[in-house]
């Protein structure tokens, strides 16, 4: 009888776990970032694989934690990494950055993000800190980034 209880409480709890859940993981716009380590930029031209939606200018930036993680190969809890991409102009012999595409995110919280190897995946629209994109909870995010397990789902390096 008190067994039954306790499952009944239980059952009874669960969905305002989950709800309360649901709502500490979502991913925080990395304010600051640029003032964090710039760990690598990269120019992805039309044609490439990955041109949608990556095409562009992006600058790769973590938080000191992540720097942690990508010296050692292993990634503290808050560890935040950015991928800032930029449209770019061309003209008179240079290339130069443009407005902003987007602002990817990956924050390191194994208790939250388990099914996507521990990283919360988030995408923010051009300059909004608000307009969302990565609707599917990260997972397509993760479906590529699942390729750099032996790195912590990171694809960036340390520059020597
Ligand atoms: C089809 C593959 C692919 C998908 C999908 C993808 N990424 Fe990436 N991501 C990459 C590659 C490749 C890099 C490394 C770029 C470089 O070397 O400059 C990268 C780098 C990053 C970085 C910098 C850290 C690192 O791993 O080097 C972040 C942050 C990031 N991606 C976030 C996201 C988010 C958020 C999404 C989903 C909205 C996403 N990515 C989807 C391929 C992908």
């Amino acid at each position: 009888m008190k067994q039954k209880a306790i499952i009944f409480l239980f059952t009874l709890l669960l969905p305002i776990g989950a709800q309360a859940h649901a709502e500490t993981s979502q991913i925080a716009y990395p304010e600051g970032y640029r003032h964090w380590t710039h760990i690598k930029s990269m120019l992805i031209e039309p044609g490439h694989p990955l041109e949608n939606p990556f095409q562009g200018l992006h600058h790769v930036y973590g938080n000191d934690k992540a720097m942690n993680g990508l010296k050692s190969g292993n990634y503290p809890e808050g560890s935040v990494l950015v991928f800032d991409l930029l449209n770019y102009k061309q003209g008179g012999q240079t290339i130069q950055e443009g407005a902003r595409k987007l602002v990817g995110v990956m924050v390191k919280d194994s208790n939250s993000f388990k099914s996507t190897g521990g990283w919360g995946f988030e995408g923010f629209a051009g300059d909004s800190k608000a307009q969302r994109l990565a609707g599917d909870g990260g997972q397509s995010c993760y479906a590529c980034h699942a390729s750099q397990e032996t790195s912590g789902y990171v694809f960036s390096k340390m520059r020597k």
